[in-house]
C-alpha cells in the first residue's frame, strides 16, 4: 500500500514560543478518507498548510506523493488541491468566472478549462447558480465552490480545511456525498474537523489531534472499541451554584470509589461515568447517591462515542464552535508555481 502522505516529526512553532504543530508523525495511504480531529487551536489547519506547502515546517519533514513539501512544492502542488478553510471566494465575479480563473492558475487549455468547469458546477450542484455572483450565494453554495477551486486540476489528493464548518445538517450531508464520490473515482481525501459526527460518518481513519500533537489514531469503530462497555451520564440539579462544584467532586469521589465504576469525568454538564454494564450501574448509582442525600437531576445511558474518545485522551469534551478566519486562500493563489 502506498502512502499519498507521510510527516515525520512535523513541528511548527510561531514566535519562537506557540507550538503549533508539535511533533507530528503520520501516514495516510493513497484512497482513504482521513481526518484530522480537534478543537479550535489543536493545529489541523497549520498540519495541512505545512502539507500544501503555504506554510513552512520550523522543524521536521512531509511528503505528499513522495514529493518532499520543502524540496519540491511545486510538485506537491501539482497532484494536490487544497480548499481553505473560510471560503475566501471572490463576491464580484461569477462562480463559473471564479472557476475559470483557478484553470487558468493551473495552465489548463481553455478547452480543458470549459469542460471541468461545466462538470464541477454540476457535481457541486451550481450549475443553475453557475452565472450569478458570489456576492448572492449562500455559505453553503460558496463552500462548494471553494472546494471546486481545488478540484480544477484533478489532484490525487484533495486536502479540505473544515469541509462543513457552520453548515446546516442537510448541506453538510450533501458535502459529505461529494467527498465520497471523489474519493470512489480514486482520490485520497485529507479533511479537518471539529465535527465528530463528520469523522464518524466520513473518514475511514481519524487523528485526534490536541495541542499540536496526535493523541489516538485508527478507525472511528477501533477508537470506540478502546471504550469497552457503557457510558452514564449523569447531571446534578444546580440546588445552591456556590456548592454545585463541591457537590460534583463529592459525587465523583464517591462512584470512582465503588467497584463497578472504571472511570468518571466531569464534563461542562455532567459526570460521565464509565462501567462495564450500564443497565446494573444505574440502580446502584442512584441507590448510592440517595443514601448520601443527593438529588439526581438526569440519569442517561449511551454507547461510548467519539466524543467519550475525545474525553479519555484529553479530558476535555470537544466543543463545536466556529473556526477563525485564515487568509490561506490568499497565500495560496500569491504563490508563484
Ligand atoms: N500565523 C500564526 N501566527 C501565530 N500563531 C498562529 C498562527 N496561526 C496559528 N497560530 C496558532 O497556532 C495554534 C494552532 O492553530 P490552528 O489554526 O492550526 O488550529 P486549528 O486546529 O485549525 O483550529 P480551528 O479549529 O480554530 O481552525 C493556535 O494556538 C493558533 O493561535
Ligand atoms: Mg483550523
Amino acid at each position: 500500500m502506498t502512502n499519498i502522505v507521510e510527516t515525520y516529526n512535523l513541528t511548527k512553532i510561531y514566535n519562537k514560543t506557540i507550538r503549533a504543530v508539535d511533533d507530528i508523525s503520520i501516514e495516510i495511504q493513497e484512497g482513504e478518507i482521513f481526518g484530522l480531529l480537534g478543537p479550535n487551536g489543536a493545529g489541523k489547519t497549520t498540519t495541512i498548510h505545512m502539507l500544501a506547502t503555504i506554510t513552512r515546517p520550523t522543524s521536521g519533514s512531509a511528503r505528499v506523493g513522495g514529493y518532499d513539501v520543502l524540496r519540491e512544492p511545486r510538485k506537491v502542488r501539482a497532484i494536490t488541491g487544497y480548499s481553505a478553510q473560510e471560503a475566501g471566494v471572490d463576491e464580484y465575479s461569477s462562480g463559473r468566472e471564479y472557476l475559470t480563473l483557478f484553470g487558468h492558475y493551473y495552465h489548463l487549455d481553455n478547452r480543458t478549462i470549459r469542460s471541468r468547469v461545466d462538470e464541477l458546477l454540476e457535481l457541486l450542484e451550481l450549475t443553475d447558480a453557475a452565472d450569478r455572483l458570489v456576492a448572492t450565494y449562500s455559505g453553503g453554495m460558496r463552500k462548494r465552490l471553494e472546494i471546486g477551486t481545488a478540484l480544477m486540476h484533478r489532484p490525487q489528493l484533495l486536502v479540505v480545511d473544515e469541509p462543513t464548518l457552520g453548515l446546516d445538517i442537510q448541506t453538510r450531508v450533501r458535502i459529505w456525498d461529494y467527498i465520497r464520490a471523489l474519493n470512489k473515482d480514486g482520490m485520497s481525501i485529507l479533511l479537518t474537523t471539529h465535527y465528530l459526527e463528520e469523522t464518524d460518518k466520513l473518514c475511514d481513519r481519524v487523528a485526534i489531534v490536541d495541542h499540536g500533537r496526535v493523541v489516538a489514531l485508527g478507525t472511528p469503530d477501533e477508537l470506540k472499541g478502546e471504550i469497552h462497555g457503557d457510558v452514564v451520564s449523569l447531571t446534578l440539579p444546580v440546588e445552591e451554584p456556590d456548592q454545585h462544584a463541591q457537590t460534583i467532586e463529592k459525587v465523583r469521589q464517591l462512584l470512582s470509589a465503588q467497584p463497578f465504576v472504571k472511570d468518571v469525568q466531569p464534563t461542562a454538564e455532567a459526570l460521565n461515568i464509565y462501567v462495564d454494564q450500564g443497565g446494573v450501574a444505574v440502580p446502584q448509582i442512584l441507590r448510592l447517591l440517595e443514601a448520601s442525600g443527593l438529588t439526581v437531576g438526569e440519569i442517561a445511558l449511551a454507547r461510548p462515542s467519539l466524543d467519550d474518545v475525545f474525553l479519555k485522551y484529553t479530558g476535555r469534551k470537544i466543543r463545536e464552535e466556529k473556526g477563525k478566519a485564515v487568509g490561506a486562500r490568499a497565500a495560496w493563489i500569491r504563490r508563484p508555481r
